[in-house]
């Protein structure tokens, strides 16, 4: 059974066959991987950087890869029939001690003894076959086959953005129609992260400004275009024209320099919330007490957002049939490299460098 494993904290991959078959609790349905995304985190594990990795207890090595699209090869239960295509949830509740384990909600993890496939004590999903438990796979409908490998990465946006609404309902944070309509949101990041993101704002009805440092690529200004959303070059036209504008929601995704939360944080408007999204790598936030005085004053919030659960995957898909539908070419251009896994070489690439536009990388297995 070929896979594709790593040794955290050691940097590198290496493909291997496996002689024991990888089981996940119960078990009961055989999963054949049909594709793999690739994600910021799984770069960060090739290059020993995330400190979170680690194997299953009693081993030295976990297989990668928690972004997945398979197929029923074989299944006990009778919910599943072979050839239904599945995705499997990549966090997973531990011993369960914790009560938000036992609803089902290891993202709230009181007790942080969670499992992360791919990256915090599981095997992930880059693997030929696996059998897995019922009650972590979601069922994927065929007709959005091609874009569904995003449901997992939206899936962690799906709950934040449940998560900001549930936050927001301590002040009145509809408009006058009911809805986010007269709401503005900033997204900093257009990676796929950010792109996602800010398809998901513009789908609730907030006007959506997608930010980076530098002009868009061809395919930034098209899905903008496409999907009305305003893309804003920082290096060009400034921070300080963003915190006149005043954003009701700003999102970071950028993995950078935790130094912008400053910025962030001065471009709220009274009652507004800022999430961070993603993990900076490097720098530091220093809010001077001025700053600090203003947020109190605007009464303002600032929340992680991680992980996204089985209600959450089931939304995503339901969105990507959604935006399928409603903005086609956004959709084609979100898969922006597919790669065979029989094309080692290539494979590693992507595991180690992000390419230039690029948003999603999926690695097909069939
Ligand atoms: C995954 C999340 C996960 C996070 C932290 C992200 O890449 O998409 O679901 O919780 O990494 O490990
Ligand atoms: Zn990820």
């Amino acid at each position: 059974m070929k896979a594709i494993i790593v040794q955290p904290p050691k940097p590198g991959i290496e493909f291997v066959d496996l002689k024991q078959p990888i089981r996940h609790g119960n078990g009961a349905v055989k999963v054949k991987i049909l594709e793999n995304g690739i994600c910021g985190s799984d770069r960060e594990i090739v290059k020993g950087r995330l400190t979170t990795a680690r194997p299953p207890a009693g081993k030295d090595w976990l297989v990668l890869g928690h972004e997945a699209l398979g197929a029923v090869e074989d299944s006990v239960d009778p919910r599943f029939k072979p050839g239904d295509l599945v995705m499997p949830i990549n966090r997973r509740s531990f011993e369960g001690k914790c009560l938000n384990c036992l609803v089902g909600r290891p993202d709230f993890c009181e007790a942080e003894e969670y499992v992360e496939a791919g990256m915090v004590g599981m095997d992930g999903f880059m693997i030929e076959y696996y059998y897995d438990d019922p009650k972590y796979l979601v069922k994927v409908p065929a007709e959005i086959k091609d874009i569904a490998i995003l449901a997992q990465p939206l899936s962690d946006l799906e709950k934040s953005v449940e998560e900001i609404l549930a936050i927001q309902k301590r002040v009145i944070w509809t408009c006058d129609d009911a809805t986010y309509n007269c709401r503005r949101a900033a997204v900093f990041g257009t990676g796929a992260t950010g792109t996602l993101f800010a398809l998901l704002l513009k789908t609730y009805g907030f006007e959506v400004y997608m930010i980076n440092r530098r002009d868009p690529l061809e395919s930034e200004a098209a899905i903008a275009e496409e999907a009305g959303l305003i893309y804003y070059n920082y290096a060009k036209d400034g921070l300080d024209k963003l915190k006149r504008m005043r954003f009701d929601l700003v999102i970071d995704t950028t993995g950078g320099s935790a130094s912008l939360i400053k910025d962030e944080v001065e471009m709220l408007k009274p009652n507004g919330i800022l999430g961070l999204f993603g993990f900076p790598s490097e720098g530091e936030a220093v809010i001077p007490y001025d700053v600090f005085q203003r947020f109190i004053y605007k009464a303002n919030v600032i929340v992680g957002l991680i992980n996204g659960q089985k209600p959450h995957f089931q939304l995503a898909l339901l969105h990507l049939a959604q935006w399928k539908a409603i903005w086609p070419g956004v959709t084609k251009r979100l898969i922006t490299r597919v790669i065979s896994i029989n094309d080692e070489k290539e494979v590693i690439k992507a595991l180690s460098e992000k390419e230039r536009g690029e948003i999603k990388v999926k690695i097909k297995w069939d």
